[in-house]
């Protein structure tokens, strides 16, 4: 007689546990350090949101997923998630796309920026470019042939009232080199509320690129007691950057509710109605 228990859990469940993502958090900063974007390009990283990134006829990426050039040859529409209730978002945010190339690049010269707007709008989960100053309007991925799989994150940061663009990104340009964190400084924007990456690759390598292990996140520990929905693209399995750069692309999505914990929570309300 436990299965209608069941049943009812396993539908309010989404719901009960809709707010909190601190695994998803936890995993999404995991997916950074396991593809060395951090501290290759980012010297640390937490979030207090998720970004999904969703392109046409891809749909939301996981983090690290290998697309091609042409699959990326279009902007992304960006979706917010707060990490849980007590974060919220509005206001004017930063929006930029940087190549962080492949694993273990020093980047000794920066990043090309292909993708730098001021002024987006954030409300709730929604993120609004449109009506931003565009200093780079989104220009697709193109890594050169045989460099490797390179790591392209796109990331939000707090644009605050007091922040002025430095003169040499006042007026739109296009892909260029520029130390980026040195912008973010000199700028004062920040914090970084949510970012994510995507890998893309042309040809085949022809350079040695350190393999990066898998971010395997039923072994993340919540950092609060209940989980999250599940069903957040950030909390998928999937491994960073190899040598071959064959094994990125559409990895599972991975439940974290147990069937034991569904029928325990069934147990629960079965008990108390
Ligand atoms: C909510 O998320 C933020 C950002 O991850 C975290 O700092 C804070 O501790 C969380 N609060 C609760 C109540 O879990």
């Amino acid at each position: 007689m436990v299965s209608l228990p069941v049943l009812l859990s396993l539908a309010l469940l989404p719901f009960v546990a809709a707010q909190d993502h601190s695994l998803d958090i936890e995993a999404i900063e995991a997916h950074f350090t396991q593809s060395h974007i951090v501290p290759d390009f980012l010297t640390s990283f937490t979030p207090s949101a998720l970004l999904d990134l969703n392109y046409a006829g891809v749909g939301n990426v996981t983090p690290g997923q290998a697309l091609t050039i042409k699959q990326v040859s279009a902007a992304p529409t960006l979706t917010v998630t707060p990490a849980n209730s007590s974060v919220s978002f509005s206001g004017t945010y930063t929006l930029a796309m940087l190549d962080a190339e492949t694993v273990g690049s020093t980047l000794p010269d920066g990043v090309n920026r292909h993708w730098l707007v001021n002024g987006v709008e954030v409300t709730g989960s929604t993120v609004t470019i449109a009506g931003g100053n565009a200093i780079t309007p989104y220009a697709g991925p193109g890594p050169a042939a045989g460099s490797g799989p390179h790591r392209y994150v796109v990331a939000l940061y707090t644009q605050p009232s007091t922040f002025t663009a430095p003169a040499a990104f006042s007026k739109p340009l296009g892909v260029s080199r520029m130390d980026f964190n040195a912008y973010v400084k000199d700028s004062g924007l920040g914090p970084l509320v949510a970012a994510n990456y995507i890998d893309v690759e042309e040809g085949t390598a022809t350079i040695s690129i350190a393999p990066t292990s898998a971010v395997v996140t039923s072994t993340l520990l919540p950092a609060s007691s209940s989980g999250s929905s599940g069903t957040h693209a950030a909390s998928t399995t999937g491994s960073s950057a190899s040598a071959t750069g064959t094994a990125k692309s559409g990895a599972p999505t991975l439940s974290k509710f147990s069937p034991l914990a569904a029928a325990l929570a069934g147990l629960f309300i079965f008990i108390v109605a």
